[in-house]
């Protein structure tokens, strides 16, 4: 079903058009589709259903809590990179028992969190970790559930700042350097081997470097079998793209097949730990434009939404579709669609064709995806509500900030 559909011009997201919702809530606004939403991690359920296997959503794509509370009843885990991405996953009904905890710099309070919360596994990202891991839970009297995150030095062929694979990338032990690290985490008293795990970038639209990776990953967890040491699971990470523009999101089935294949004969079980493919394409930033501001060289459209709501434009030149709700008959012009803070590089979209007045929402399409979990309050802009729509209905998952929610930890000196 597309859940984003146009009646008599008017765009909708599901039964509900999102004018309404703009008069109601107010703009810039994110609203997701729970069938969208539900749809993508049906998707992903069927494609591996072959093989044994747990989705650890990636908090960090979006981590709002009604979007985690129907990822855990669809039955999901989850990954975090934080104690802030813990406390939200258990506040959202999360079963800690499926969390994998990700990251190159876990503080020894974010370890201790997680042991009392009795976390799946520590994707541990390197030898100083590992040693604080195994003190920490010796003082918690805990044993600690171990996988390395190891770097496969895959290249994604994807955007540098979201390929994490390489090997001059932070992320990661040297795939090289794993066997040892594991000889010395089976040493170690308050470690439990568990798994292994790699991520080697986002918005990947070719499976071949995800396959390759893959096959460097389970090329090591048959050499530390042959050396006595068993894992219980394989943690291939995120990473699959989306549709944002013209590419070509890579086919879930055939990645299906391909694990399928190479799992066929083993014993471990399968995580993946996707983000954006669960969230990215079910949810729209709805803005509105205040100005249009005629130049020679070109056409501005100032809208109510800048690069604090969504920063991927500003970050990353990133494209995102950028629709009129309400489609003119008028012909189109060429606009640069940017925001009102004071940044070049506060801008939403470049020569966008648009029949449009000021005063009309326009709707950035695939924002589900690191849009309001990067959001921030630069220009001291309050952050966006969010609504969660599920057919007809319109639930309220997040108000809009206020000045007042702001300023409220912040103390004058005498
Ligand atoms: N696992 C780990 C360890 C990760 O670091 C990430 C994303 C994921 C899973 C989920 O990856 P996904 O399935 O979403 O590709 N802010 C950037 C994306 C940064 C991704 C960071 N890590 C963007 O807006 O494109």
């Amino acid at each position: 079903m597309n859940t984003l559909h146009r009646l008599d011009g008017h765009l909708h997201l599901e039964g509900v058009a999102l004018e309404t919702l703009a008069e109601r809530f107010g703009t810039p606004l994110y609203v997701y589709s729970r069938q969208a939403l539900q749809d993508a991690y049906q998707a992903y359920d069927q494609a591996f259903a072959a093989t044994p296997h747990l989705i650890c959503y990636a908090v960090k794509a979006n981590s709002s809590l009604a979007i985690l509370n129907l990822f855990a009843r669809l039955g999901a885990g989850f990954d975090i990179v934080s104690g802030g991405e813990l406390a939200r996953v258990l506040a959202a009904g999360g079963d800690p028992g499926k969390v994998v905890f990700s990251g190159v710099g876990k503080t020894v309070a974010e370890m201790r969190a997680a042991l009392n919360a009795g976390i799946l596994c520590f994707n541990v990202e390197s030898v100083s970790e590992l040693h604080r891991l195994n003190r920490v839970a010796g003082e918690a009297g805990k044993v600690a559930p171990v996988s390395f995150r190891v770097n496969p030095d895959v290249d994604p062929m994807t955007h540098p700042y979201i390929s994490t694979g390489l090997k001059e990338n932070k992320f990661g032990v040297p795939i090289a350097e794993a066997p040892a690290l594991y000889r010395l985490a089976a040493r170690l008293p308050n470690l439990k081997i568990t798994g292994i795990d790699c991520h080697i970038g986002s918005q990947l639209t070719d499976l071949s470097p995800l396959a390759d990776a893959a096959d460097r990953v389970l090329t090591l967890v048959d050499t530390l079998a042959s050396e006595g040491i068993t894992l219980h699971h394989v943690d291939l990470g995120g990473g699959v793209g989306i549709r944002y523009h013209d590419e070509v999101a890579p086919d879930l089935a055939a990645y299906g097949r391909a694990l399928a294949a190479r799992f066929r004969a083993r014993s471990e079980k399968l995580l993946l730990e996707p983000g954006r493919s669960l969230v990215g394409n079910a949810g729209v930033l709805l803005t509105r434009v205040e100005y249009l501001k005629p130049g020679e060289d070109k056409s501005f459209a100032i809208v109510d939404a800048a690069m604090n709501d969504l920063m991927r434009p500003a970050l990353y030149e990133a494209y995102h579709e950028i629709v009129a709700v309400f489609q003119r008959e008028e012909p189109a012009q060429r606009y640069d669609i940017v925001g009102p803070i004071c940044e070049t590089g506060d801008f939403l979209g470049f020569a966008r064709d648009l029949a449009i007045e000021e005063g009309d929402l326009l709707a950035l399409l695939s924002a589900g995806a690191y849009g309001m979990s990067m959001a921030s309050n630069y220009n001291s802009r309050p952050r966006a509500a969010e609504i969660l729509i599920d057919k007809n209905e319109i639930h309220l998952i997040r108000e809009r900030e206020t000045q007042e929610g702001m300023m409220a930890g912040e103390r004058l000196i005498d």
